[in-house]
């Protein structure tokens, strides 16, 4: 299972990670927003880290189970404390968003990511896609909030500065460890960060087969997308 993500960042991102994702209760909100009508029930998340995003489909989306993704045998340790509370509506499996097991036990009503596709490659990016498509049912939705590549130097230098600015506003004391380890990838560009432009996560979804891909919030060179595999979702497990 190859991914560039640290125990160190974990340890980062889980004490500041509220403050070092710009407006993240409003991105994982848009995300169950999209899920909001979804008549069949089973959805997997690919890098649920300690289970922020999980919990909140779980909260608000009652009919939902979740089966919750994960390389990271230390995150996925969190994320079975914050979702003790959810017993018989969750899954947790470790695994690579690249493996075949990941995606198992379809076909899924939705799948759902945040800030975790940003760390493949584009080749494995673009094969996620398909297998993320294949594994959908007919209507099914791919929902994903990530950071993305801004194109040229006045988009990246915006995007940079409010990415700051937003840190600033949520908590002040996540500055410091903001800065220190360089976490803004635009400002410190990092291999374990590798967001590609919105136009080309929009092309390769269109390319696996999707419909109705869009991007539906964008700021401070985060943004949440949306694509639907073709045919009419039909209730079910
Ligand atoms: C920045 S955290 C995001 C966690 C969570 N989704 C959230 O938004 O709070 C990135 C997560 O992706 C996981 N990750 C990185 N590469 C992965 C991969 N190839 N397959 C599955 N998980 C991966 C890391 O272990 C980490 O938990």
């Amino acid at each position: 299972m190859s991914t560039g993500w640290l125990d160190d960042d974990t340890a980062l991102f889980v004490r500041y990670g509220d403050a070092f994702v710009p407006r993240r209760t409003e991105q994982f909100d848009i995300v169950c927003d999209l899920l909001a009508e979804l008549p069949r029930p089973s959805v997997v998340e690919l890098g649920c880290g300690d289970g922020r995003l999980t919990e909140r489909l779980l909260g608000r989306l009652h009919h939902t189970r979740v089966t919750a993704v994960d390389t990271s045998a230390e995150m996925l340790a969190l994320a079975r404390a914050r979702l003790a509370g959810f017993t018989g509506r969750v899954i947790l499996h470790r695994a690579g968003m690249e493996e075949d097991t990941a995606l198992a036990g379809g076909p899924h009503g939705a799948i759902v990511t945040s800030l975790a596709v940003h760390h493949l490659d584009d080749r494995d990016k673009k094969a996620l896609y398909r297998h993320i498509h294949g594994a959908l049912a007919p209507g099914g939705v791919f929902v994903m909030a990530d950071l993305v590549a801004p194109v040229g130097p006045a988009p990246l230098a915006l995007a940079l500065a409010r990415w700051d600015a937003e840190v600033r506003a949520a908590d002040p004391a996540a500055t410091v460890p903001f800065e220190s380890a360089r976490w803004n990838t635009f400002r410190f560009p990092d291999p374990v960060d590798r967001p590609s432009g919105v136009g080309e996560h929009l092309n390769w979804l269109a390319r696996a087969g999707f419909r109705d891909v869009d991007v539906c919030w964008l700021y401070a060179g985060h943004a949440v997308f949306h694509a639907r595999r073709p045919g009419r979702l039909e209730e079910g497990t």
